[in-house]
């Protein structure tokens, strides 16, 4: 990971604050303010995310600041310009958009994330790995849930940008995104540096569960005792945008109280989904499935009555579930 001083930092900064003043004064900014208005979204909001617009044109930017040839290098490095392989042209990567900066945990813009303004593809367009920004290792909105807060307890993760900022403009402001990609040990472990609770709330959608399960995954090694996951599900087609706007923060917050599932609980609702403990090879199969990610837990209690449930739902004695590892079958 590249230290503190890389060049790359200033540009980026300039570039979010080119994006955020075309939002402000651009002739063509009057779509991009109305498509975050559509979306239910007010200026503070916009101002404490440092909301911006990619007018149309392949130049905008790099007129700004694109300088001499070097500086143009040094943009490409950043992810803003794009230069093509084979005429050598260089152009903006980001153009006719809505578009998120993405804070490290210090405030330094890493990385921006682009949104149509209509149905056009793809819906988002993203910064690519540079020497400032690792995906999968970032969780947007971060920098702001810790900015709203001195003491957070538990934080929320989503999969989008727009989850996040509609969750915020509801007053819910301790949401973070993965951004699209499946949510790492890393994001974990940088969650649980801040918060000891965690609440998944992805996609009302097969995407978004099996996403959910990914994240479980994530979880289990870092899941000290004393530490608290838990996972809500939305309804089918919705998202936490959509749902709390729809619903509003009172509803959202009484979904939270009342649906929320610990991650002992959807663990075993979602094995027993796959492996039927009515029956004996249903049991057997349970404690296949259940064991290698029980063990993986590092928490002494909860590892030892997560078995202990095992044990209740496969009637196998939980003290000796640890030395129920598959032997290797038979040579034929
Ligand atoms: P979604 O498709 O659920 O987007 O993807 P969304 O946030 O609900 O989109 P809208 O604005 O409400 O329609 C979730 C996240 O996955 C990443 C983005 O980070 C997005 O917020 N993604 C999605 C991409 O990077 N590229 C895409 O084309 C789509
Ligand atoms: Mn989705
Ligand atoms: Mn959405
Ligand atoms: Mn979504
Ligand atoms: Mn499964």
């Amino acid at each position: 990971r590249q230290s503190g001083d890389s060049p790359l930092y200033p540009l980026l900064e300039a570039a979010a604050g080119y994006y955020r003043q075309a939002l402000k004064s651009h002739p063509a900014r009057q779509a991009a303010v109305d498509y975050l208005k559509g979306r239910g979204l007010s200026g503070v909001i916009a101002r404490d995310f440092g909301l911006g617009f990619a007018p149309p044109g392949w130049d905008n930017l790099m007129k700004h600041l694109g300088g001499d040839s070097l500086q143009q290098k040094a943009l490409i490095d950043a992810g803003l310009l794009i230069e093509n392989a084979d005429s050598g042209k260089r152009y903006d990567r980001f153009r006719d958009r809505v578009m998120f900066p993405i804070r490290d945990s210090r405030g330094r813009v890493i990385a921006f994330g682009g949104r149509v303004l209509g149905d056009d593809k793809p819906k988002y367009l993203n910064s690519p790995e540079t020497p400032v920004f690792h995906k999968g290792q970032e969780l947007y909105g971060l920098y702001e849930a810790r900015k709203s807060s001195r003491d957070l307890d538990e934080i929320l993760v989503v999969e989008g940008y727009m989850d996040v900022i509609a969750l915020a403009q509801q007053g819910l402001r301790n949401a973070v995104a993965t951004l699209g990609t499946a949510t790492s040990e890393e994001h974990i472990k940088r969650l649980f540096r801040v918060v000891p609770s965690l609440l998944f709330c992805f996609d009302g959608d097969s995407a978004g569960r099996n996403a959910a399960w990914r994240a479980l995954e994530s979880c289990l090694p870092n899941l000290q005792d004393g530490r608290r996951v838990r996972f809500l599900f939305l309804p089918e087609g919705e998202d936490p945008d959509s749902l709390v706007r729809r619903e509003g923060t009172d509803a959202f917050r009484a979904r939270i109280h009342q649906q929320a599932q610990p991650l002992a609980d959807y663990f075993f609702r979602h094995l027993m989904e796959e492996a039927d403990p009515s029956t004996l090879e249903g049991k057997a199969h349970l404690a296949t499935l259940a064991m290698p990610l029980i063990e993986r837990l590092p928490g002494a209690n909860l590892r030892a009555l997560m078995r202990q449930r095992l044990g209740e739902l496969t009637g196998l004695d939980p003290a000796t579930l640890g030395e129920h590892a598959e032997r290797p079958s038979a040579p034929p």
